[in-house]
This record gives structure tokens, sequence and C-alpha cells, in this order.
């Protein structure tokens, strides 16, 4: 199994960029799945989340050109009475975002299809998207009476919902609105606070008109998809690693260019500046409705604070990374309302007090969050290099990685072949900006 040594190496300088984002790859491929005509997504993710999503989208008859490395992928659109039975079971590997917006999509579609993935997926509850989905009139049925993966799906012709969703939920919310283009009736989606609005962006980009008031979204039924060309920006989950690599390293200045600052996505932006962080924004011009800019990071002194509420969903992905600028911080953080964080790729809220713990962190669980007991003196005093593990979590392995940047001694990550799911070439450029600091480990 891939393994990383990192050890402190110094600053933090120069510019890069890093890979477009995750969630808006996925939805554009779906899409473009379903639009008429043919879309060109330009800066898509090649990782292999979205790999697992363009490979389902070519099993239901979608001719998806998307060749290692092209700056631009294709999907010829077949409308939405075109897809077709799957001849063999859809695999999602690791993507939980794959598994629930298909599950959307193949909620209206009159065959069967089999979704699975791997280990960790399988693990996933479903049930808030299974549920809802027979409400709507489709047969679902999944492991446990329909708590987890695989899951079968007949659709067919669904009514509408109007539902509350018990936490906020951008697969969800997607899942239902996806379900909705073949609903006879409204779908409207209420959440308890606002996720990641991509879905809606661009629905409303391939020509569908939706409400929304406040963090209630309505869908009128009957509306078809038109292709549209889709810029992916820059993901600000993987910028997140290198923004808390550039303010806990001491003499770091770093530009991140091109990030997507979709406000749904930038609390840890809100939250680090909030500790002190010294964060410059420049904005670019829009691609395709969602804004991105450019970062500017120095290493600067944290303060502990609370984060809680409207902002968890705001940052949910970037709570590793917002753990070890906790960590080395002065005074005491508290992130709660995030048990959330308990279902995804791991445990994260296990995961990230027992492996930062290894290197000396000072992270006590909670329920709902973590409690971060900072050591100071951006972390250096206290981190030391250990041998931990990334427990199969992408996220996990590249906060593990960045804290080896401040922990005294060697650093060993074990398990880090899983960044290839939303990082490919974290290594390369931590290697690149950080000479010295980073090997293959056994
Ligand atoms: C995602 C939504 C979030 C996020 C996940 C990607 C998406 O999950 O954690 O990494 O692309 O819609 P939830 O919708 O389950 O909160």
């Amino acid at each position: 199994m891939a393994g990383l040594r990192v050890r402190p190496a110094g600053p933090l300088r120069g510019e890069i960029t890093v890979p477009g984002d995750k969630s808006i790859t996925h939805r554009a491929l779906l899409l473009g799945a379903l639009a008429d005509g043919t879309t060109e997504i330009a800066g898509a993710l090649d990782g292999e989340d979205c790999r697992a999503t363009a490979r389902a989208v070519a099993a239901l008859g979608v001719s998806v050109d998307a060749a290692p490395g092209a700056p631009v992928w294709r999907v010829g659109g077949r409308g939405l009475g075109g897809l077709a039975e799957p001849p063999d079971v859809l695999d999602c590997g690791n993507s939980g975002t794959s598994m629930r917006l298909l599950a959307g999509v193949l909620a209206g579609q009159p065959f069967l299809a089999i979704l699975t993935g791997d280990a960790s997926l399988r693990r996933r509850p479903m049930r808030r998207v299974v549920e809802p989905l027979i409400q709507m009139g489709a047969q679902c049925w999944g492991r446990q009476g329909g708590a987890y993966p695989p899951l079968a799906i007949r659709g067919g012709s669904l009514r509408g919902i109007d539902i509350t969703l018990p936490v906020a939920s951008a697969q969800v919310k997607s899942a239902l609105l996806l379900a909705g283009l073949w609903a006879g009736g409204p779908v409207c989606v209420t959440e308890p606070a606002l996720s990641r609005d991509h879905t809606e962006r661009m629905l409303g980009a391939f020509g569908v008109r939706l409400d929304r008031q406040g963090t209630t979204v309505r869908l009128a039924p009957g509306q078809a998809l038109r292709a549209a060309p889709v810029r992916v920006p820059g993901d600000i989950s993987s910028a997140a690693f290198f923004v808390v690599a550039a303010l806990v390293v001491p003499g770091s200045d770093l530009v991140i260019r091109g990030v997507g600052l979709n406000p749904t996505r930038t609390g840890l932006l809100d939250a680090l500046r909030e500790m002190g962080g010294d964060i410059a924004v420049a904005p670019r011009e829009e691609g395709g409705g969602e804004p991105m800019g450019d970062l500017r990071v120095r290493a600067s002194r944290l303060r502990g604070t609370r984060i809680a509420g409207a902002m968890i969903p705001r940052l949910i992905d970037e709570i590793p990374a917002l753990t070890l600028a906790a960590a080395c911080a002065e005074g005491t953080t508290r992130i709660a309302d995030a048990a959330e964080l308990r279902v995804k790729e791991v445990d994260r809220i296990a995961a990230l007090a027992g492996e930062l713990g290894r290197l000396g962190a000072r992270v006590d669980e909670e329920p709902d969050g973590l409690t971060i007991h900072g050591l100071g003196a951006g972390g250096a005093a206290g981190l030391t290099g250990a041998v931990c593990r990334s427990r199969g979590d992408h996220r996990m392995a590249m906060v593990l990685a960045v804290a080896g940047l401040v922990a005294r001694g060697e650093t060993v990550v074990h398990e880090t072949e899983c960044i290839e799911t939303s990082f490919p070439g974290f290594t390369e450029r931590l290697a690149h900006l950080v000479p010295g600091a980073g090997a293959a480990a056994p």
C-alpha cells in the first residue's frame, strides 16, 4: 500500500493551481447526459470519484469523451428520454456523490439498475435518499431494508414531493431535484441550512427554471435541459490543504489561482479569517454561474474559535484541514453540529481525533464534532512526527501529510493511494512547493 514520508522543510512560496471541483464535475457529467446536445466540460476533475460517474453515465448509453489529460471532456446528451438499461452493476467506487445523484436519475428511468461501491461506500447511509425516492413512486431496494448499498432501483412514473430534510445534504437535495425532472408534479426541498447549490446553478445554466426562497428550492415539472458549456473552477476542498499549510508553516506566502468561490463552499475561508488567518481573495470572472478567484495566503498566528450551525454545511469537507489549523492555533476551537462527519468516507470525528492525536495534537471527540486544544506557536512547538494512517479517507491522508510539514521529525502517512479520488497531483505539488518535504514511503 502506498504511503508518504513528510518532514518540515521550510515555507510554502509561489503559485499553484488545484484540480477541478469534484462536485461540479459530477454534475456536469450527469446533467450533460440528460441534456439535448453536446456538453463541453473544461477543467473537469480527472479523479477516481468523477471517473466512476463518467463510467456509470457511459453504461447508461451516453457517449463520454474524457481521455486522460484532455483539457475538455465531451458528453453526448441523450435528452430526458434517452438513457438505456445498463448491462451490468454500476460501480461507484468510493463516491457517495455518484451513488446518491445517480439514484435520483435512475428513479426516473423505466428500467432496473444496481448501484454498488467499495467497502466504505457500502457502509454509508442511503435511507436518506431511498425513502423520498420511494415516496415519489420509485421502487428501491438496499441492504438492511434500504439502508445500505448495493441499491437496486427500478424507476418509473414519479410524483412530485414537498419535503423538509432532517440534515442539510446537497447530495439528497440534488437526487430529488434530478428525479423531479421526470416527475408529474413539483419537487420542493427545504433544508435546515443551505448546502452547496451547484446543482441548482447548473440546472439554471442548462435552461431549467427553479425558484429559491431561503433554504427552500422548488422545481416545476416538465422542463428539458439544453446542453451548455461548463467551466469547472479549482476545487476549494483541495485548495483547503494548501491554504492551511501556508497559514501554519512559518514564513509562507502562497498564491492559489482559479479556485471556486461559491458562497455555499467558502466557510473555511470565513472561519480561518475569523481565527486571524491572512487570506486575500481576488475575484475573477465567473464561469457558467460559479464564482472563482485567486487566493493569497500568508503564514499567520491563529486563535481558537467556535464553528457551528449554518456554517457547518459551508465547510463540511474542510473540517479535516480546519482541525489541523485549530491544533496549531492559540486557545480552544469547538466544532459543533457536525455529526454528519461520522458518516463520511470514514468516521472523520474519530479519525481526526485518533490520527492527529498520534502527532501530539490535542483533539477531543464530541458526539457532534470536535474540541481542539490549540498548541499555539504555529503548532511546531507541539506536534511531533509519528506513523499514522488515512484509514482509507483521501482528506485524512492529505491533512496528515500537511501536518507533517509542521511536526518535529518525520511523519509517515500510510494508505495514501486514496488521494487519487479527489486530488491527483497532490503529492507532486507538495514536493514542488516544499522541496525535500515529501517522499514515497513503503
Ligand atoms: C457533496 C455534498 C456533501 C459533501 C460531499 C460532496 C456533493 O455531502 O460532503 O463531499 O457533491 O453534493 P452531503 O450532501 O452528504 O452533505
